[in-house]
């Protein structure tokens, strides 16, 4: 927690648009994003890219399947990712399509780099591979199909491919890897996956197909006509394409290397082998974490299209509310770890610890604020130990726990820790019952409330990275400033005086979560 004036750069996977996007997507997204909203708060000079992976023979086919120009289904499928990022409140600072000419120029100064540095050499390929995961498999690796099938180990169906290609040097890096694991035992997180990288390379490595001649929808290889490159050399140069790669002198200069590339479990392999041995080669700095999140299933099912159990983020959004779904996704699901949404689990956790525990804690010490002391602030007046327990109770959740957990991608770990401050709170509602003391020792009354006042801002400033919209209309409602919502706001002494002082009443409080019911016929 001590590097909080260094740049921070994470990166979501850049999605295929062969077709709309679903809550895998979303989910990587909102982690995501949680991460660099955290991160900015912390102070530090957050960058997020992200993006579409608009080459490769899965887009190619899918649009000839549908008979029209890939160009035009990247188009649109592209814009419905905006659209979801946009309604997710994702709050990235680049978009990057694979199909820009910026992106084609960056692919070809690293291919170019890589080939400078002999890594690249013309043979013939020989072998299987997967469309559906764009990955070339060795016949080890396959499992069997129905009759005699082969699969990919990911149950995909592959293709038996002969052609001339471009082969990178990836034998070569097998100890330069295995080097990198050992010494940033942090490259790879989480540890289940860190260990599967490291069998598959202790096994040895074989060099990497890197181009194709069958169709010539990708980057064309630098000096050699008709060929493109293998889909994820261009896909992972996204990520300093993003930034303006190769220009050295504006934000890549800056942000690179990438704190974290945030990613599902499935493509760990392109990220931690193929990536920085190409990156090694063409001797820049490597990322510093791949983190490989878990899948989220539907109702413990995995989604796909032929289930018809595909969710569509957009209506979650618009059924439950944006923040709702931010949350209950990032409480429910232990990060790194499989996680399953449902309909009625998504009203659950909103319900209990949203609209009842928080929400209503909010509601009722705004309330109590606005009827019961005419909206007027002050400092507070008494130093009961009642009150100095809460505070130091919620300030301990609020600036060390949940802020340590967030660091490490423990999202689920941080939460509880703050949502046991908000019980703490509730419960030291119930203990003074404020609504009582209005009568009998009003001063006390207006301590209790001042001293929940302070808690409530602090717990709305340590959950603002997972619910912005909320978080933010709830401060709004207390008078706090916008530049004083991040976290070296909460050691911050004197912000009550300065609010008080300014001449900001409290109003009538709006609740921030409205309870949500379930949709009909949803739930079991
Ligand atoms: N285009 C590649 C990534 C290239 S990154 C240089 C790709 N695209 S994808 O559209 O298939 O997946 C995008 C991201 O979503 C990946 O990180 C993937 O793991 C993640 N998810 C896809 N389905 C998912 C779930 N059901 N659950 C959680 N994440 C999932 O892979």
């Amino acid at each position: 927690m001590s590097e909080t004036n260094t740049p921070f750069y994470i990166t979501t996977a850049i999605s295929y648009p062969n077709g709309r996007p679903h809550i895998g997507h979303a989910y990587e997204a909102i982690a995501t994003d949680v991460m660099a909203r955290f991160q900015r708060a912390r102070g530090r000079d957050v960058r997020l890219t992200t993006g579409t992976d608009e080459h490769g023979l899965k887009m190619f086919q899918t649009a000839r399947d549908q008979g029209r120009p890939t160009i035009e289904l990247a188009d649109e499928m592209s814009g419905y990712f905006r659209e979801m990022y946009a309604k997710l409140n994702i709050s990235f600072d680049h978009f990057m399509r694979t199909s820009d000419p910026a992106h084609h120029a960056a692919s070809q100064a690293l291919w170019r780099a890589m080939e400078a540095n002999g890594d690249l050499y013309l043979d013939r390929y020989e072998g299987w591979y997967s469309v559906r995961d764009e990955a070339f498999y060795d016949e080890s690796e396959l499992i069997a199909g129905e009759g005699e099938a082969k699969l990919s180990p990911q149950g995909t169906a592959v293709e038996w491919t002969v052609e001339e290609s471009w082969f990178f040097r990836l034998s070569a890096y097998q100890d330069k890897l295995l080097a990198l694991y050992e010494t940033n035992p942090d490259f790879i997180r989480p540890e289940s996956r860190r260990n599967e990288v490291l069998r598959f390379v202790e096994g040895g490595l074989k060099d990497l197909s890197v181009s194709r001649t069958s169709f010539d929808w990708g980057v064309p290889v630098p000096g050699s006509p008709g060929h493109v490159m293998y889909v994820w050399v261009d896909a992972l140069t996204t990520y300093m394409s993003a930034l303006g790669y190769p220009d050295t002198d504006g934000e890549w200069g800056k942000y690179w290397p990438a704190d974290i590339h945030m990613i599902g479990k499935d493509i760990v392999r392109f990220h931690t082998v193929y990536w920085p041995a190409f990156l090694m080669s063409a001797n820049l700095p490597l990322p510093k974490q791949v983190f490989g999140h878990g899948f989220l299933l539907n109702r413990g099912e995995k989604m796909s299209k032929s289930l018809g159990n595909v969710v569509d983020p957009m209506t979650l959004a618009d059924t439950f509310g944006v923040d709702p779904l931010r949350y209950y996704l990032l409480r429910e699901v232990s990060f790194g770890q499989d996680g399953t949404y449902s309909a009625e689990a998504i009203v659950r956790a909103a319900n209990a610890d949203l609209a009842n525990s928080f929400g209503n804690l909010a509601q009722r010490s705004l309330s109590m604020i606005f009827k019961n002391l005419g909206g007027e602030l002050s400092v507070i007046p008494g130093n009961a130990e009642a009150d100095a327990d809460l505070l130091a109770t919620v300030k301990i959740a609020c600036a060390s726990e949940l802020p340590r957990e967030f660091e490490k991608l423990n999202f689920s770990v941080g939460i509880d820790a703050w949502l046991r401050a908000v019980f703490a709170c509730n419960q030291y509602v119930d203990e003074m019952a404020p609504w009582a003391l209005r009568k009998t020792d009003p001063e006390r009354m207006a301590a209790v409330l001042m001293t929940l006042f302070i808690a409530v801002r602090d717990l709305a400033i340590a959950i603002r990275p997972v619910v912005p919209a909320a978080a933010d209309n709830l401060l709004d409602q207390m008078g706090i400033a916008v530049d004083a919502r991040d976290f070296a706001a909460l050691d911050d002494t004197d912000w009550l005086a300065r609010v008080a002082g300014s001449g900001f009443t409290v109003g009538q409080p709006v609740p921030i979560f409205p309870r949500l019911e379930l949709p009909e016929g949803e739930g079991e």
